[in-house]
């Protein structure tokens, strides 16, 4: 566990999550709205209770995941943050199958971001999300993605990200993937010089996130 430097003045601290935080965690994230019906939401939250068994000694908490928490000095957890490979990575509709094991070393993706409503408006969710830009790009990532509501727009947007309604991203053979996702916009930050955002087709779009 490596507890973090809280960049408030209040008490918040950052840790990683254990195993044991799997209620809290699925608690917290529930808070996002998942564009799912509520009976359908444990089981869409269960991969990632899951993946808190993964714990290991590798640069991201949970193997290709992590898990980062906000909590309160009474030790209640009032924030978290969750990211990994996304689901788009493993498709082979989606992307092709050999490139599953680069992107998912050099791209992640926030799963959930959550702050308990009184404990919100003071910086924690800019705080998680920074501390995890660092950690990603401390473990050799180039982006870091996200899906989000069009209401989240502006939020996103004021902390770096660049936020479309297509995830948009050039391959090293040189095609370009699109994602849509109906109902939902993607937003994308690069965490590294070797990547950037230009605009393709225009549309904006990842280049040089999978260069060697
Ligand atoms: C969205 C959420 C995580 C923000 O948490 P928070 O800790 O209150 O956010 P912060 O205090 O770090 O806010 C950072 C900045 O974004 C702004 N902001 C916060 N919520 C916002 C919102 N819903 N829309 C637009 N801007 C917002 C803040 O004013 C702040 O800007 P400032 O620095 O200029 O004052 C929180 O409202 C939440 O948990 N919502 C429910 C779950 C959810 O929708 N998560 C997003 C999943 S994609």
């Amino acid at each position: 566990m490596h507890a973090l430097t809280a960049p408030t003045d209040t008490d918040i601290r950052f840790r990683t999550a254990t195993e044991d935080d799997g209620d809290a965690l699925v608690g917290l994230i529930s808070l996002v709205d998942l564009q799912l019906r509520a009976e359908d939401v444990p089981a869409a939250l269960a991969p990632m209770r899951h993946a808190l068994t993964d714990s290991d000694d590798g640069p991201l908490s949970h193997r290709r995941n992590h898990f980062l928490i906000a909590e309160n000095g009474e030790g209640d957890a009032v924030g978290a943050i969750t990211c990994g490979p996304a689901k788009w990575m493993s498709d082979p509709n989606r992307s092709p199958a050999i490139m599953w094991r680069k992107l998912a070393e050099r791209i992640s993706t926030v799963h959930g971001l959550a702050v308990v409503p009184a404990y919100r408006n003071q910086g924690i969710a800019r705080a998680l999300l920074h501390h995890v830009e660092e950690t990603f790009r401390d473990a050799g990532y180039t982006v870091l993605t996200l899906r989000h509501n069009r209401s989240l727009t502006r939020f996103y947007q004021q902390l770096g990200y660049t936020s479309h309604n297509r995830l948009s991203l050039t391959l090293p053979t040189g095609e370009l993937l699109s994602l849509l996702d109906r109902g939902w916009k993607h937003a994308f930050k690069v965490l590294s010089p070797t990547a950037a955002i230009t605009t393709v087709q225009g549309m904006p779009t990842i280049t040089g996130a999978l260069s060697d």
